[in-house]
């Protein structure tokens, strides 16, 4: 690792979990002969959401999540070509002008930026170098499981573990400027504490250093990719991903699989969720993973905010008061 460019960022950065907008680069505004009789940022989805956190001062964060950049140099080699092509068809080729409106709406609009992981679609220097284009040293947010990826499935193994995520660890820390295991940031009384659980699980470790930010006494927003389940998120994410094209027939909870099945039998991480449902400093959560915006009540204190995919210019602006 270079620890010299690793620490230098994080000093730049001054350790956060939100992006200052005033600290993102400016860049020029979509192109509007593109659709010349739309408002000035039609392109974007966004949706709105109010969350009573007791800040000492309101302020607003555009959530973005699972922009999937997919592009590779040239000299990338093949695998690493073959997946732009691929990737860019599947989420429309138009990640980096979502993002590019997404942040350049931010910059006028709200005072931060969280972005909850697919960032990245897979690793190559391009879209890391993209990271760095749009975000210039201030990316934060937390990561997702495609941060992770190397080849996608022309290359990675199928199953994935935290032995799989030590392969990119050392990569992914040099290359955002966060913790990427936990961070915590605090902001007008508020702490936002970006977790990874990009498989649906956290460790023992994770537990114990959310449960030291509990003890700072502040209202938390916990931020990280894999929503926690609830039965109206897993009720929408069964209709959108695996029931396409028909409607629902049966108001029953579909059984759990993948993540919600992890959530469920990983007892480190069931215990936690249970834990979290508890917890009264808990007022809002934001995650992303699931390419559509849902929101669910996950406990008495906390609101459960999923937005869809910023490739699909989707993002949600949040006013903590
Ligand atoms: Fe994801």
């Amino acid at each position: 690792m270079n620890t010299d460019r690793r620490g230098f960022l994080k000093a730049a950065v001054a350790g956060g979990a939100l992006v200052a907008t005033a600290k993102l680069p400016s860049f020029a505004e979509d192109d509007p002969s593109l659709f010349p009789r739309r408002g000035k940022f039609e392109r974007l989805s966004l949706s709105y959401a109010t969350v009573h956190v007791g800040a000492t001062k309101p302020f607003s964060v555009l959530h973005i999540s699972d922009t999937h950049l997919s592009e590779a140099y040239p000299d990338e080699g093949e695998t690493k070509l073959k997946l732009m092509d691929i990737r860019r068809k599947t989420f429309g080729g138009r990640q980096e002008e979502a993002l590019r409106d997404s942040l350049s709406w931010a910059k006028k609009n709200v005072d931060y930026v969280v972005h909850t992981g697919d960032l990245i679609d897979w690793q190559s220097r391009a879209n890391f170098d993209l990271v760095k284009k749009y975000f210039g040293d201030s990316m934060f947010g937390s990561l997702g499981n495609h941060e992770f990826s190397r080849d996608m499935w022309l290359g990675d193994p199928k199953e994935k573990d935290e032995a799989w995520k030590d392969c990119s660890r050392e990569k992914l820390a040099e290359e955002f400027p966060f913790d990427i295991s936990l961070h915590s940031q605090i902001v007008n009384g508020v702490n936002f504490v970006t977790v990874d659980d990009v498989f649906g699980t956290v460790t023992p470790g994770q537990v114990e250093r959310f449960r030291a930010e509990v003890k700072k006494g502040l209202p938390i927003v916990l931020c990280m990719h894999v929503p926690i389940y609830t039965d109206d998120i897993w009720r929408a994410l069964v209709k959108f991903w695996k029931c396409a094209g028909r409607k629902f027939e049966d108001a029953a909870l579909p059984p759990p699989e993948g993540d919600y099945l992890r959530q469920k039998e990983d007892k480190v991480t069931s215990d936690f969720l249970a834990y979290l449902k508890k917890e009264p400093l808990l007022k809002a959560i934001l995650a992303g993973h699931l390419h559509l915006t849902a929101e669910d009540r996950f406990s008495p204190t906390a609101v459960e905010y999923v937005i869809g995919g910023n490739f699909m210019f989707c993002g949600r602006e949040v006013l903590f008061v």
